[in-house]
């Protein structure tokens, strides 16, 4: 693969509603946050900022709402270079919004509302076929629906492009598609429901992962590290050590950071130590793409 990569990202773009507050409060209780933000967020166009901030030419297949929140996401990824001509404007259905809760431990809570990434659908894959032609890589997450996900495989697949998966929010899969994924990057809850397993066991859980099909397995366990297979067996790489604030986003930090690297040409040990690096910076700052670092920061 070349200098600059040349990745797809098919997925979600939500505007963040983001709460800073001492601790989440308990069901029924009224408590005073300390802060309030709204920052570009989802896990699609997350992990399109990273892999452009990494030096990929990045284009996105997605919906946003024709609302102010649409415009402002829209421009946010304009503002990062993204081509942005595979995403739609829909009417009557507001944009994606996550409600997100980060308290002073630096966990976080969100609920998604999709809004209009339920609505990206076969059509937009068929009506943006140029952008799959035109791509060495294709990332997808799973918070646009699995049909579209698993129709935007098969035809990247078809056409020889490296697929990179992060089935979050995880659901159930058809095991079909398992044999398509070239990569699959996950955490250990998400491991543990495609496995469909309790395995409280890291490296046999990543085991399992291979057993059922994947090729290569990350699997990504916060401030713990990060596991993946290698020809000699599993290998374990320890987190970076740092003072988190918010987590928000350093699961697409690492997706967007590793995809760039793999396709400057490193390999994927290389990759995921870019990665690791990545995540930490992104754990040490708020927000979801305002978090996200520059190639020249890792
Ligand atoms: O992975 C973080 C993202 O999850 C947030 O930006 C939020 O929009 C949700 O999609």
């Amino acid at each position: 693969m070349n200098e600059n990569p040349k990745i797809l990202v098919v997925g979600s773009i939500n505007m963040d509603l983001v709460t800073i507050t001492k601790r989440t409060p308990a069901i029924g209780e009224t408590i005073i946050g300390k802060d309030f933000k709204m920052i570009p967020g989802g896990k699609g166009a997350n992990q399109a900022v990273a892999a452009a901030r990494m030096g990929a030419e990045v284009a996105f297949i997605g919906c946003v709402g024709d609302d102010i929140y649409g415009d402002k996401l829209l421009e946010a990824l304009r503002d990062e270079s993204i081509n942005i001509n595979g995403i739609t404007r829909v009417n009557n259905i507001p944009t994606g919004i996550a409600n997100i809760i980060v308290d002073e431990k630096a966990n976080n809570s969100i609920i998604v509302v999709p809004g209009a990434n339920s609505k990206v659908h076969a059509e937009n894959i068929n009506a943006n076929m140029e952008l799959i032609d035109w791509c060495d890589i294709i990332i997808l997450q799973l918070e646009i629906p699995l049909e579209t996900v698993m129709k935007c495989i098969e035809e990247g697949k078809k056409r020889g492009k490296t697929i990179i998966f992060n089935p979050a929010p995880v659901q159930k899969l058809n095991e079909e598609i398992f044999k398509y994924i070239d990569y699959l990057i996950v955490n250990e809850i998400e491991a543990k429901q495609i496995s469909e397993t309790d395995e409280e066991d890291h490296f046999k859980l990543v085991e399992k992962l291979l057993n059922i099909g994947f090729r290569n397995v990350i699997m990504t366990v916060g401030e713990k590290g990060v596991l993946f297979n290698e020809n000699s067996g599993i290998k374990y790489i320890p987190a970076i050590k740092v003072n988190a604030i918010d987590t928000t986003a350093a699961g697409d930090s690492f997706v967007g950071t590793f995809a760039t690297s793999l396709g400057n040409g490193a390999d994927k040990d290389i990759s995921i130590h870019d990665a690791v690096r990545a995540a930490a910076i992104t754990v040490t700052r708020i927000g979801a793409q305002s978090s996200l670092p520059y190639k020249n920061e890792i």
